[in-house]
């Protein structure tokens, strides 16, 4: 059953053009906490994101030369990369706005050992104080916001990083198989055309939005390529992995 479903992630057919006849589903910031408080409950797939992504390790290991203490991983989910921040050594903070990804984070960390912040917040107000961090990881979490409120997270992650802290973070690529395949919300942001995520929104960036969205960092090095769970790649799941300095 659990394969089956991730076989279905991987060859969901593109149609060949947006299906005019999904309407775009009832959503608002309710339905959308309780969407990821199901999904992370219930889904059989879960155990996949407790694969990190090997870039995650990379960037960690570069980074820890650079004097880095504080890290935050934004957005955190069941804590796959909370853990490897933690391994690394770093003083380790997560927020989610999933009350049970946070339960299920904090008991990862205590059965591992490793000693975290972790609590329940979401983007629109990061529950941190201002300059709190040397780096932020937003890894596929902010790519569930419309643009307004994309622009509001990054506002919040300026925030809370210190001067000249690094913000990681990973943007939907305009590239991705789901492009423009389901409803549309708003230029660029679309419900997916199949699956559990058809459920919410999610925004699709390319290189100039990206420069925009980041206009008040420097943007240290991009990278688009197809997300993998741990060696696994999803194909065609292209993603921008884009890391800058405030
Ligand atoms: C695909 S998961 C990724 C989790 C984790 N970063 C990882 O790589 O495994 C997306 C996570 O973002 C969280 N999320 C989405 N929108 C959020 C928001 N507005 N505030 C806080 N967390 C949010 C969800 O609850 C979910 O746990």
């Amino acid at each position: 059953m659990v394969e089956v479903e991730y076989q279905m992630i991987n060859t969901i057919q593109k149609p060949k053009r947006r299906s005019r006849k999904r309407k775009i589903p009832p959503w608002n910031k309710e339905i959308c906490e309780q969407y990821w408080e199901d999904h992370w409950k219930n889904s059989s797939i879960a155990y996949l994101f407790n694969q990190p992504d090997p870039e995650v390790f990379k960037l960690l290991d570069r980074i820890k030369r650079r004097g880095i203490k504080k890290v935050l991983d934004a957005g955190c989910g069941l804590g796959r990369h909370t853990a490897v921040i933690a391994k690394m050594g770093f003083e380790t903070f997560a927020f989610d706005r999933s009350e049970y990804a946070v339960n299920y984070t904090i008991n990862k960390m205590q059965s591992l050992n490793y000693k975290s912040e972790v609590v329940k917040g979401n983007f629109e107000k990061i529950p941190f104080p201002d300059k709190s961090f040397d780096l932020v990881i937003a890894y596929c979490s902010s790519i569930y916001l419309p643009l307004e409120e994309l622009k509001q997270a990054i506002a919040e992650m300026h925030r809370v990083l210190n001067d000249s802290g690094y913000l990681y973070i990973t943007f939907m690529s305009t590239q991705h198989k789901e492009y423009a395949r389901g409803p549309m919300l708003e230029k660029n942001t679309f419900f997916l055309s199949a699956g559990n995520c058809s459920l919410i929104p999610h925004h699709f960036s390319d290189k100039s939005e990206i420069n925009r969205l980041l206009n008040k960092f420097d943007i240290l090095a991009s990278k688009e390529k197809e997300l993998m769970f741990g060696t696994e790649i999803i194909p065609e799941s292209f993603h921008h992995l884009v890391l800058a300095r405030k």
